[in-house]
């Protein structure tokens, strides 16, 4: 197997199988590797019926078959098959810390020096994962969003001491396999699509809380307005095209946004009976039961989305 293009996966959860799939539609080696055995079977069952519904649906990605990309995947039983001469190996184990910690240990030991140690961690700051390992200038987060089949982005976050030449090729490798990666210079808490996730859900539970809107509206709000507009352009080239660019928007409105702004509210600790309240409202639109439906349709709606902004260029 060529060094090139071999990735190790370790976790093969939901995550896991998302970037499996991603990796061999760009015609990488994938080997797949779990802690629980039974999973890395059900994952390479489960992958395998999703390519073929992919490519059924006409949505499959890449420009090699559904057959071709499934024969891309190994699963192995041991971390050295997984690490031994990949040119990245992508984490993708459940989010507790020391879980992470204990497996980056066993990869230090074992890993060599030009492999790419990539987390898919949602929270965990690189230089908490990597402080006490040797291979520390190798790690590096790569944090998709879910359903990453679906949804592009790709959040690439290097501690202080990650090697430039990997923080650079991580990005390559995301362009490669048609993810959107976008770079942080340094590390933050909540790295950026967190920071502004966590922003917009203060302000709903606020809205909630003060009796201004119910949940749906809310959620109105986002899917029939903002996110009509932010699924093509973000929030400030918006700001930019409803104004006579950024500068004249500042000028129009800077005034009446600060004077909105004084009114915010600390963040919220998420506790107590308005969890209570949103939880049943969400429940009477989606009762926990339908969740899964929901989520197909979510997909769903993502690919026509995705299909749409890929034949929508300017
Ligand atoms: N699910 C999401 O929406 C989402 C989105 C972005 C990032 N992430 C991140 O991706 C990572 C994985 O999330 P997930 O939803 O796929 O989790 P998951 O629970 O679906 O899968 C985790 C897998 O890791 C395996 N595992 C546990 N310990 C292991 C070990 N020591 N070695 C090898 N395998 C081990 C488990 O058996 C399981 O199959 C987490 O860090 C999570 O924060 C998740």
């Amino acid at each position: 197997m060529s060094e090139k293009r071999k990735i190790g996966i370790i976790g093969s959860g939901l995550i896991g199988q998302s970037w499996a799939m991603l990796f061999t539609s760009a015609g990488y080696n994938v080997v797949l590797y779990d802690v629980e055995q039974a999973q890395v079977k059900a994952a390479y069952n489960n992958i395998k019926i999703e390519l073929e519904k992919l490519e059924k649906n006409g949505i499959l990605r890449g420009k090699i078959g559904a057959k071709e990309q499934f024969n891309l995947i190994k699963g192995v039983t041991t971390l050295e098959e997984v690490v031994k001469d990949a040119i990245l190996i992508q984490e993708c184990i459940p989010e507790i810390i020391t879980l992470k910690q204990e497996l980056l240990n066993h990869i230090d030991k074992i890993v060599g020096p030009q492999t790419i140690i990539s987390s898919s961690t949602s929270t965990f700051l690189p230089s908490d994962l990597s402080g006490k390992i040797q291979h520390r200038n190798q790690l590096i987060v790569a944090h998709p969003v879910n359903p990453p089949y679906f949804v592009p982005l790709v959040e690439i976050v290097p501690s202080e001491w990650t090697e430039s030449w990997m923080i650079k090729k991580t990005r390559e490798i995301m362009e490669e396999i048609g993810q959107s990666p976008v770079v942080l210079t340094r590390e933050v808490p909540g790295f950026a699509l967190n920071r502004i996730q966590y922003a917009i859900l203060n302000e709903c539970w606020h809205l909630v809380k003060d009796g201004i809107l119910n949940v749906k509206d809310i959620d109105t709000v986002m899917s029939e307005g903002l996110g009509m507009r932010y699924a093509f352009l973000g929030p400030l080239e918006t700001t930019h095209l409803n104004a006579e660019g950024f500068e004249n928007y500042v000028q129009r409105y800077s005034n009446s946004m600060y004077s909105v702004c004084q009114h915010f509210k600390p963040p919220p600790k998420f506790e107590g009976a308005t969890v209570k309240e949103i939880a049943e409202q969400l429940n009477a639109m989606t009762p926990l039961e339908n969740l899964q439906k929901r989520r197909m349709w979510r997909d769903q709606s993502l690919t026509k989305l995705s299909q749409l902004k890929r034949n929508n260029n300017y």
